[in-house]
């Protein structure tokens, strides 16, 4: 059986309760809901506004599109900050979601694994094809890419 702790009136200005010591993670994890969903919100716009309506807009989303942003250390860092902070936030909020509503702990346990390990994954693929990749790999003689590949070589 367990026994109840005790909870601290809402705007207590620190938690009493015996077991809340050290650095409160829980704490940290909410305020980094709060910072990331602000930074998210100049970084998704940013993206859409770029992407869908400067210029020709969507009309001109192709593959040399992707390639010139990426060619470009701004728009990589850009959307490597946007790929971290999505992916952490994300993840996040669904392990606030899996401890509130998942009861049988070996099952939240699971799950938060494997929110942490897909975010993880997830994280280090996408870095890693910001700053690797190359429009001109594979590119062969028969590719519209040739003459403009091998002019920068
Ligand atoms: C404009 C961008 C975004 C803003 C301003 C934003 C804002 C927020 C805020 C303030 C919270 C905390 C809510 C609370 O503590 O009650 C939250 C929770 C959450 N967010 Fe975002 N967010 C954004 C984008 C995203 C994205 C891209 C994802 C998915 C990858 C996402 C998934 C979640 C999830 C799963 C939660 C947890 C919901 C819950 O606790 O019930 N959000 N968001």
């Amino acid at each position: 059986m367990t026994t109840a702790v005790p909870l601290d009136a809402p705007r207590s200005p620190r938690s009493t309760a015996p077991r809340n010591r050290g650095v409160n993670l829980e704490k940290w994890g909410w305020i980094y809901m709060r910072v990331s969903g602000v930074l998210l919100i100049v970084l998704i716009f940013g993206h859409l506004f770029v992407n869908l309506m400067v210029g020709e807009g969507i009309h001109a989303l192709d593959f040399a599109f992707v390639a010139g942003k990426f060619a470009s250390p701004f728009w990589q860092w850009w959307d490597v900050l946007m790929l971290w902070l999505a992916l952490i936030h994300g993840a996040n909020g669904m392990r606030t979601i899996v401890n509130d509503y998942v009861t049988t702990p070996k099952v939240r346990r699971v799950l938060v694994w494997a929110l942490g390990l897909s975010a993880a994954f997830l994280i280090l693929l996408g870095t890693l094809v910001v700053f690797t990749f190359d429009p001109c790999l594979g590119v062969t003689e028969d590719s519209v890419l040739w003459a403009t590949c091998q002019a920068a070589a």
